[in-house]
């Protein structure tokens, strides 16, 4: 079983719609939807905004469904330079761009207990998710995705996480989530369709783009989803 999680509604509402026999439990307050979209069994849950939500909802998963893999779609900020609202970030690796204990001597992002900064995506499932967004005929790049509790949407915060950690798009949960799956050894891996570019413009472009960018993030899903990946 494959579970996939969204933050927002219009992140996970239109992948619902093609589950069939969805079977609904309430656990934390937050929704798990079973059943199974193309040729796959899956859980969906729509978590809530931030990493620990994020969190919440993938150990949720890994416990109450034994789930083989997790997957994060929905919306970011594109930080590298060619991305266009709309176009897609595959994550190849991820971060948590708020975690900071540099004031004790570690780099910056570096997690204690796990003791990395850079959190792995698993390949396999990421080439078919790159696939799926190739066949979908949209511009997309892979690298790594950076997320923290803030929606960036000023220049100098964008320019700090890309000078960081090289992150190609921001957002607040896909990290939160590796997190949890490498604690757990569960592959994961992170689908964003940029809904604006994590800058001063952020403000206006992500209420305008979100749901269009959200759309294109189900799309590939249901691809990658169609090819029969359990
Ligand atoms: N999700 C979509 N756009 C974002 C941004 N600019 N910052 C954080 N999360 C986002």
């Amino acid at each position: 079983m494959i579970g996939i999680i969204g933050a927002m509604a219009s992140e996970v509402d239109g992948l619902k719609a093609k589950m069939s026999d969805c079977k609904t439990e309430t656990i934390s307050g937050i929704d798990f939807c079973s059943g199974i979209i193309g040729e796959s069994e899956v859980v969906v849950a729509q978590a809530g905004v931030g990493k620990v939500n994020a969190a919440v909802t993938a150990q949720t998963m890994i416990l109450h469904y034994g789930v083989d893999a997790v997957i994060n779609i929905g919306v970011a900020g594109g930080i590298e330079p060619s991305l266009k609202i709309g176009d897609i970030v595959v994550a190849d690796r991820v971060v948590e761009h708020d975690m900071d204990t540099t004031a004790v001597g570690d780099e910056p992002g570096f997690i204690t207990g796990i003791d990395r900064v850079y959190m792995d995506c698993d390949k396999v499932i990421s080439d078919l998710i790159f696939e799926s967004a190739n066949e979908a005929g949209v511009h997309t790049i892979r690298g790594t995705i950076a997320s923290g509790d803030i929606f960036v949407a000023e220049d100098s915060v964008r320019n700090r996480i890309s000078e960081q950690f090289n992150a190609y798009a921001a957002e607040m949960e896909g990290a939160a989530i590796g997190h949890v799956c490498t604690m757990n050894k569960v592959p994961f891996a992170v689908l964003r369709a940029m809904s604006d570019c994590a800058n001063d413009d952020s403000h206006v472009d992500f209420p305008t783009f979100a749901e269009a960018a959200a759309k294109k993030s189900i799309e590939i899903i249901s691809i990658f989803l169609g090819k029969g990946v359990k």
